[in-house]
């Protein structure tokens, strides 16, 4: 497979995450900070995070429960608003979007796969694929189904085309789930312990679909409990108490420049094929 280097531009003299202007960040959390109404009064969720996904990357979100990663991931995919600071993803500042525009934007920009998959139950499969596409309108009618048995074909899930969600394992739904967060070809692809609830080796098999993606040139950000799966990423952001507590490169990276004031440079391979151009699956390999 082809694998150009990345580097990721250190614009500036600060340190790597965050700080500066990087045209190049696909993903931008600046100052970002979430405060919750609560009876005891004002919970501040995050504290202040920085951070700077370049295209291309494979991040993986750990740390503990509570400590603020599902706040994070919805800033990231517009599901909730910062209390103050700006996030900006593919270009748009997402806390400045009103609520109207959210959706549609979300829709093109951004698949976002959850825990508990969140397909309709009372759509069939397919049904849940075209949804996405018939809300954002990028395809005409027939290339929506084409391309949502594509979709269901990439990840092995064509022949349950016409089932209802609840006829399937917890694996297959998130399949389709994946399939669905990629149908409006989104760059960037968010997910939220998308193995939480899935036995090892089905959560292995998923996690495979991710790594497919990703050298098909997405960029995706995942929140995972799985240290395994953290070790498989190429960068790792840890959470703690609402706060980026450390950020490195991971195993899967190809270090090109020694790390300077903390600086992480990150290498990968974004490169321009189209995602579902060539003959493979995304699951091959992957059976859940
Ligand atoms: N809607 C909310 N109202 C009040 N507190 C919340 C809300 N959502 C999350 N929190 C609190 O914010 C903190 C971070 O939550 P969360 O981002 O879901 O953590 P994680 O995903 O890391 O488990 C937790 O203490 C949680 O209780
Ligand atoms: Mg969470």
């Amino acid at each position: 497979m082809l694998r150009l280097p990345f580097l990721r531009k250190s614009t500036n003299g600060h340190n790597g995450n965050g700080a500066g202007t990087d045209a190049d960040a696909l993903i931008s959390l600046r100052g970002v900070i979430k405060s919750y109404k609560t009876p005891a009064g004002e919970f501040q969720a995050l504290k202040g995070v920085d951070l700077r996904v370049a295209p291309g990357e494979f991040v993986a979100v750990i740390g503990k429960s509570g400590s603020g990663k599902s706040t994070l991931s919805n800033m990231i995919t517009g599901i909730d608003r910062p209390t103050t600071g700006e996030v900006v993803v593919a270009g748009t500042p997402v806390h400045k979007l009103r609520e109207g525009q959210i959706a549609e934007w979300r829709g093109r920009n951004v698949g976002v796969v959850f825990q508990f998959f969140q397909l309709l139950p009372t759509l069939t499969v397919l049904e849940n694929i075209l949804l996405p596409m018939d809300f954002c309108n990028m395809y005409t009618t027939r290339e929506r189904k084409e391309r949502a048995l594509h979709l269901l074909d990439q990840v092995e899930m064509v022949e349950h085309a016409g089932k209802l969600p609840t006829a399937l394992s917890g694996g297959q739904q998130q399949r389709v789930a994946i399939a669905r967060a990629l149908a409006n070809d989104p760059a960037i692809v968010v997910a939220d312990e998308p193995t939480g609830n899935l036995d090892s080796r089905t959560a292995d098999a998923v996690f495979h679909l991710f790594e497919n993606l990703v050298s098909e040139g997405k960029t995706i950000l995942m929140v995972t409990h799985d240290d395994d799966m953290a070790r498989r990423v190429t960068r790792t952001v840890t959470i703690a108490d609402g706060q980026i507590a450390s950020d490195t490169a991971g195993a899967r990276a190809r270090v090109v420049a020694p790390a300077a004031h903390g600086t992480v440079h990150h290498a990968h391979a974004p490169h321009a094929v189209p995602v579902f151009g060539g003959a493979a699956r995304l699951s091959e390999g992957a059976h859940a």
